[in-house]
């Protein structure tokens, strides 16, 4: 027992010189050095503190939109039409932890707009750090066969009301990105879920495609003509992705394999493929990149005729 005691004290002993000497040696004041570096590293891969606005996230990619900025340390607040589809969503997030507040409100008309601005007022003290347009839709058809309501529709929801909402809240955006440090940590973003659509003809209608490609141009232009305020703006364009907007698509087998065979990496995305996209895009580690259209397709639009 009396032996067994002093070979523990040795070992004791021996342990306690050798993290004595490690934490005495310049090598371990270098390895305290690097573990700060590596925690501010880090720290630019963070959304913590963060305020953002989705629209359109009980589904599909808004939805995946909302749950990665929160997981990653932002406070969100989203919307979409449907107040069971909202609450239901609320209720999930909050089981899960996750800072997610919501209204029902559509987007189209002005007062659906104003309740999200007033929403964002309210919960982020008239600081916005993060936009994502994400509302969108579509109607598939030819273009002969499009009627002027059709069009309007398509239109209001994918361009005007992205126009008119992110003009509201710009004051909010630029506010934010007038914060002290706020510039230094990738300023204020807007992000608009786009399509490649927008970039190349494809066989999803042309109002939609027009919708896109008005809302790259705006998102080139409102880069260039916010970079002064410290707010960047990018668009991310998605291939096929699979969500409720898709299932018209999803459900036709000739369509789907079409789809798939023109795709170089033989399959569609997933929701989350793009939400990641957006997380990088509002980050410091992005904080040099504005007035970009970003594909998230699989290698589609490099597509000439190689697969
Ligand atoms: N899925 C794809 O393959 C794909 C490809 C390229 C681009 N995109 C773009 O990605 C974005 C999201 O598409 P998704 O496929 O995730 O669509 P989705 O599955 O139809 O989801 C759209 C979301 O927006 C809401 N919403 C629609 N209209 C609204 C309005 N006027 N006001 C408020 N909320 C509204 C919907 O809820 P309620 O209907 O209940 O309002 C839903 O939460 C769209 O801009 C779309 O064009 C999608």
């Amino acid at each position: 027992m009396f032996l067994c005691s002093g070979r523990m004290i040795q070992v004791l002993v021996l342990t306690l010189s050798a993290v004595a000497s490690v934490w005495g040696s310049p090598l371990s004041q270098e390895r305290f050095q690097i573990t700060t570096f590596g925690a501010e590293r880090r720290a630019r891969w963070s959304l913590e503190g963060k305020t953002a606005v989705v629209t359109g996230g009980t589904k599909g990619i808004g939805k995946a939109i909302v749950e990665e900025l929160a997981c990653l340390g932002a406070k969100v607040i989203t919307c979409s039409r449907n107040p069971a589809d909202v609450a239901a969503c609320l209720e999930e997030w909050k089981s899960k932890g996750l800072l997610v507040e919501g209204t029902a409100a559509d987007v189209t008309t002005a007062e659906g707009r104003e309740s999200l601005v007033k929403l964002a007022e309210e919960h982020f003290g008239g600081l916005l750090d993060i936009l994502v347009n994400n509302v969108g839709t579509n109607i598939r058809k030819a273009t002969v066969d499009y009627t002027p309501e059709e069009l309007a529709y398509v239109m209001d929801t994918n361009f005007t009301s992205l126009f008119l909402l992110t003009k509201l809240l710009h004051p909010l955006l630029k506010a934010a990105a007038a914060v002290k440090g706020s510039r230094e940590n990738g300023g204020s973003s807007v992000i608009n879920i786009s399509s490649v659509a927008g970039i190349t003809p494809i066989k999803s209608g042309s109002p939609y495609a027009a919708s896109k490609a008005a809302m790259n141009q705006v998102t080139r232009l409102w880069g260039c003509e916010w970079a002064p305020d410290g707010i960047r703006v990018n668009a991310v364009a998605p291939w096929y992705t699979k969500t409720p907007l898709t299932e018209p698509v999803q459900a036709d087998p000739v369509r789907v394999n079409e789809i798939t065979q023109r795709t170089p990496m033989k399959r569609w995305a997933d929701a989350d493929e793009v939400s990641g996209m957006v997380a990088f895009l509002c980050m410091k580690g992005a904080g040099y990149i504005t007035s970009q259209v970003i594909a998230t397709d699989g290698g589609f639009t490099a597509n000439g005729w190689m697969t």
